[in-house]
């Protein structure tokens, strides 16, 4: 099964870059965002890092105020407006593009891509140049991070198309299932007081970890470390997502 659904440009509007921030809970909550950023300036050193849909700056703007320099590319210009209302373009500079082919002047030691964007790339091809581009951005030992769901095929019993994957009163997330091209789409259906619902929907294209480091090989990297979280937890058959370290060699 597969619903049309719009591409990120309409989905990253101006209503969703003024919903998209929720200081202090959710993504933004300090216990979600600490060891994020922790983690990002350890493996930045004493380089730049650039971040890969950058969006409105949820990880960037702690990062750069942890003292890392922080550059951005982004496809939305409403998301990085709401950007723009926390650092300005001498802070975090952003350059406008699609992230598998935009290139940002500058050297880099990081450069990473988080909360399953990479998944926003529909086809094979395209997640591979993201990689390809990322390397671009590195030197010798430079390092490519990606955060990324674990494809949730186990709760897809033959015959069913759809997983209801969160329910919560006034939440409910679904997703559908396209298994031959390896997509899917995610509803989210927000119910107000009155019980009016509102959808949002997301087309995405899942990856396996095994073929995310295929794809890391085709582009030069070596997987150095595989979390099932920010603070370290060991990643195992049971975790819901990774965060993968990806790296390239040391001598060019
Ligand atoms: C879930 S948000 C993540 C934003 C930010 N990285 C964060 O962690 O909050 C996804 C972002 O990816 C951007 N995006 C989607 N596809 C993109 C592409 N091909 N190139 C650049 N940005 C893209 C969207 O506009 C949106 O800002």
């Amino acid at each position: 099964m597969q619903e049309e659904t719009d591409g990120p440009q309409q989905i990253y509007d101006a209503d969703t870059a003024q919903r998209y921030d929720t200081p202090g809970t959710g993504m933004f909550a300090p216990e979600v965002l600490a060891p994020t950023v922790e983690r990002l300036a350890g493996l930045a050193g004493d380089g730049a890092a650039l971040e890969f849909a950058i969006g409105t700056g949820r990880v960037a703007v702690p990062l750069a105020a942890r003292g890392v320099p922080v550059t951005g590319i982004e496809l939305s210009p409403p998301m990085v407006a709401r950007l723009r209302a926390k650092a300005d373009e001498a802070t975090i500079p952003v350059v406008m593009g699609d992230m598998a082919t935009t290139v940002a002047p500058g050297a880099y030691t990081l450069v990473y891509l988080v909360y399953n964007t990479i998944s926003n790339l529909l086809t094979q091809a395209e997640q591979v140049e993201c990689f390809r581009n990322a390397a671009r951005h590195l030197g010798p030992g430079g390092r490519f991070v990606i955060e990324l769901w674990v494809p949730e095929l186990r709760k897809l019993p033959p015959g069913q198309a759809a997983t209801v994957w969160h329910s919560e009163p006034g939440y409910l997330g679904l997703d559908t299932y396209d298994v031959l091209r390896q997509r899917v789409v995610s509803h989210h259906f927000h119910f107000d007081e009155t019980g009016q619902a509102r959808l949002d929907r997301s087309p995405h294209r899942y990856i396996w970890p095994a073929e995310l480091d295929l794809m890391a090989q085709l582009a030069g990297f070596e997987l150095e470390a595989r979390h099932a979280d920010w603070s370290g937890a060991e990643f195992t058959d049971e975790s819901r997502s990774h965060v993968s370290v990806y790296r390239l060699p040391q001598q060019a």
